[in-house]
Order: structure tokens, then sequence, then C-alpha cells
């Protein structure tokens, strides 16, 4: 098969990785790529969520399968347009990518497939949305109905702050949608089922960091690290989470005529009253990809192929025991305008180290330089039998790295290493 992988990050070069092992794969491409993904593939210089140039793309390369890595293509609909011009591609019809792209969306049909989440109010205008902060107090979550890169939600700790979230909303779109609804509390986690619209199966978990600094404080990110597995993904809590939430919901799409076929990215909030859906993402996650991806011991392509004809094998994918812990670098300035064009030293150094993978998030190829553009950099991943080896292997990774204006997280996988002692 020729596959053509569209995005440009981590995730994306992750995937590349995985993808060029397998015995099914004759040529890779990745649209637009990063100089990460050379290694194993072309680039190919196309915008991704136009669907007409991704489909002139696959006719000129020949392109027998199709994989997106972000959601900005899926919510545009760009699988419904390949499809409908005859190019089988992973991952989800716009419909169902409704999952992601709308979080009002994704309340009403837990509602109505009785899948755990915290009570909300969704509104499309600010007096409604005011009065009803007013009536549930603080602390209460306010979110911006569309897609908004992890920014479009406001943890509110106050009625003060939930009022602000709202007037901005308001201020900055006179027609915004949003839901608020209630604070849970516990651990996160990120679930992975891969689905081929009748049937789902786990495809690993992972924790990310979401919080810029040390401690989870600062403003949030897209994930600045990340570890595989979770240690609270027991398999018990894995079946529940199966039963309760991903099986429901593909058992929900199916009935509405919308099937999901593609990667279930359940972000969940583990509760005392057990694991609750904070939202979906209809996508690997990123960096959880680049911790999930480099365990999995199968032929990915195969596996991405299977879902996409609806016919997942019965058996469960295989993953390795070992631990994956990842280190994002960003740039100074993220999550806001970040620092671009440093020259990133010390590179080869890092990719040397035994059992690290070097995945490039936002470089681009400058001459004969590697430099920085992009919010997020680089992602550090180390792989080792148990965590706090995985994690000295990351960090290792992270010290090679000669570039002054990244900064990074020094505690990643703190909590879960503390926890075990
Ligand atoms: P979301 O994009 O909906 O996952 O929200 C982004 C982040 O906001 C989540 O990863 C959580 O850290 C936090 N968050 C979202 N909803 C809630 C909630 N109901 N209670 C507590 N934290 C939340
Ligand atoms: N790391 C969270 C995400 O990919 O949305």
């Amino acid at each position: 098969m020729n596959v053509l992988i569209l995005g440009s990050g981590g995730r994306e070069h992750a995937l590349a990785l995985a993808i060029a092992k397998s015995p099914l794969l004759d040529r890779l491409f990745v649209a637009p790529g990063n100089p990460g993904c050379e290694a194993v593939a072309s680039l190919l210089d196309v915008s991704i969520v136009d669907s007409r140039a991704v489909l002139e793309a696959c006719r000129a390369h020949r392109i027998d399968f199709v994989i997106v890595g972000p959601e900005a293509p899926l919510v545009a609909g760009v699988v419904d347009d390949l499809a409908a011009a005859g190019v089988p591609a992973f991952g989800p019809s716009r419909a169902a990518a409704r999952l992601e792209g709308s979080k009002g969306f994704t309340k009403d049909f837990c509602r109505e497939f009785a899948i755990p989440t915290a009570p909300y109010g969704r509104f499309r205008d600010r007096a409604s949305a005011l009065e009803y902060v007013a009536l549930q107090g603080a602390p209460i979550v306010v979110k911006a109905d569309g897609l908004a890169a992890g920014k479009g939600v406001v943890v509110a700790a106050t009625l003060g702050e939930a009022q602000a979230a709202i007037e901005a909303l308001y201020e900055s779109d006179a027609l915004a949608e949003c839901v608020v609804e209630a604070h849970l509390q516990g651990e996160e986690v990120s679930f992975f089922a891969l689905c081929d619209g009748e049937r789902a199966i786990p495809f690993g978990d992972a924790q990310d960091h979401k919080r810029a600094g040390d401690g989870d404080t600062g403003p949030n990110t897209g994930g600045m690290g990340a570890y595989s597995p979770s240690p609270l993904v027991t398999p018990q809590l894995s079946q529940v989470i199966m039963r309760d939430i991903i099986i429901p919901t593909v058992e929900g799409m199916r009935k509405r005529g919308t099937p999901f076929r593609g990667v279930l990215f359940a972000g969940l909030m583990m509760t005392d009253v057990g694991p609750q859906l904070l939202e979906y993402n209809v996508r690997f996650g990123d960096p959880e990809a680049e911790v999930v991806i480099p365990r999995f011991r199968g032929d990915l392509l195969a596996w991405l192929w299977a879902a996409t004809e609806g016919a997942l094998p019965a058996e469960a994918p295989p993953f390795s025991q070992d631990a994956a812990l990842a280190v994002v670098i960003a740039a100074k300035g993220y999550p806001g305008a970040p620092v671009r064009g440093d020259a990133i030293g010390g590179l080869e150094r890092a990719e040397a180290l035994e059992d690290v993978e070097v995945f490039h998030a936002g470089t681009r190829r400058q001459g004969r330089h590697i430099v920085a553009d992009g919010g997020r950099v680089l992602v550090m991943t180390g792989v080792a039998h148990d965590l706090a080896t995985a994690r000295e292997r990351a960090y290792a990774a992270v010290s090679a790295v000669d570039w002054s204006n990244g900064f990074f997280r020094k505690d990643i996988g703190a909590k879960a290493l503390d926890r075990r002692r």
C-alpha cells in the first residue's frame, strides 16, 4: 500500500515510524510532516483541511490509504470527501467527529445514552449562562462549544472567574455557544479505543500533563508530557470504561446512523463514583501517541486498515508491558506566542541514546540546521521495563539537546512514581 499520513506534529512522527515498519507498506508520505518524518517518508506540501488538495495528492502519488492525525481535517469532513472519491481514510466522518467538534453535542449524546459525565447546562446566550452559574455556584467549569486546541475551557474556582469567562466568551463572539458543567475531582486519564463502526477495543491508555509549569501550575497547554500505561487503569477499570463509556458511545453513534470509525480518545476523570467523561477527542492524543505507539507491538497499518474496513480482529491488540514516558520541549512563550527560528543542537546525541525516541513536533529544516518552528517543538520518549527508568531515559535525551530558548517540565511522571513509594 502507498500510505499518506496527514499532520505535522509529534503524533504524526510517531505514526510514521510505526507505519514504516509494516510489511504491507510500499511507499509512505506525510503531509505536511516535519523533518523528523523524512527518515521514513516523503513530505508533501499540502493543506490538509482542503479535501481537494488532499485528493489531488492522493491521485498524484497513487495513495491507497490515508491516515488522519489531527482533528481539524476530521471535523472539516476530509474523510467523507476522500471516501466519496474512492480513497479509504482512517478516522471518523464529519458527523462522527462532532464528538470532538462540539462539546454541547457530546453532552447531549451522553445524556441520551446514559454515559457518565458531569451535570451541565448548554447555552446559546450570555444571560442564561450567567444565570446558570449564579444558581450553581463555584467551582464550576465553562467551555466554549467548538474546537479550541485546549484553550476553550476555564476551570473557575470562584463565581467571579466563571462570570468573567462567560463575559469574555460572548465579548469575542456574540453568537458563541457554551457548556457550563459541574467541577469534577480526581485524576485524569487518556483512554484510547480503536473502533470500526460496530465494535471497539481498548488501544492503550496514558496520563498527560496539561499545565505548562511544574506542579501543575501555569496555563493549560496541549500537553507537556505523558506516560503510558496509566497505573490507574487496572484491567477491571478498563472493562468498566469500555462497558459504561466507550461501548455505549459506539452503539449510540451507530444507532444514530453516524457510525464511529477511528480512534476514540476519552478524556476521563477518575472520581470517587467511577470514571466520568470530561471530553471526547476523535484521534490519537499528542503527546499521548508518543508514549502509546512506541509500546505497540503489532502491525499498526494492518490494525488501522482493519478498523477502517469495519473488520477489527477479535483478539486484544499487542502492547508491551514496558513503560514509556515522554517529555515535551516547548519554545519559550508557549502556549502564547512561541520564540521561533532558533537552531537546535544535540539532536543526534539524543537520538543515539538507547531506548529513546526523539519525535519532532514543531521543527523546520533550514539549510543544515533543524530550527524551532512551533509551540511544542520536540518530544523525548524513554522506554523501559519500569516507569522510573523510562523517565531517566527521557530526561537524559532532554539534557542532550542544546537549545537555550526551550523549556520543559521537570516533573513528568512524578506523581505516579511518588504514589508507588
Ligand atoms: P476538556 O477540553 O473538556 O478536556 O477540558 C480541558 C481540561 O479542563 C481537562 O483536561 C481538565 O483538566 C479540565 N476540566 C474539564 N472539564 C472539567 C470538569 N468538569 N471538572 C474538572 N476539570 C475539568
Ligand atoms: N494531549 C491531549 C490532546 O491531544 O488533546
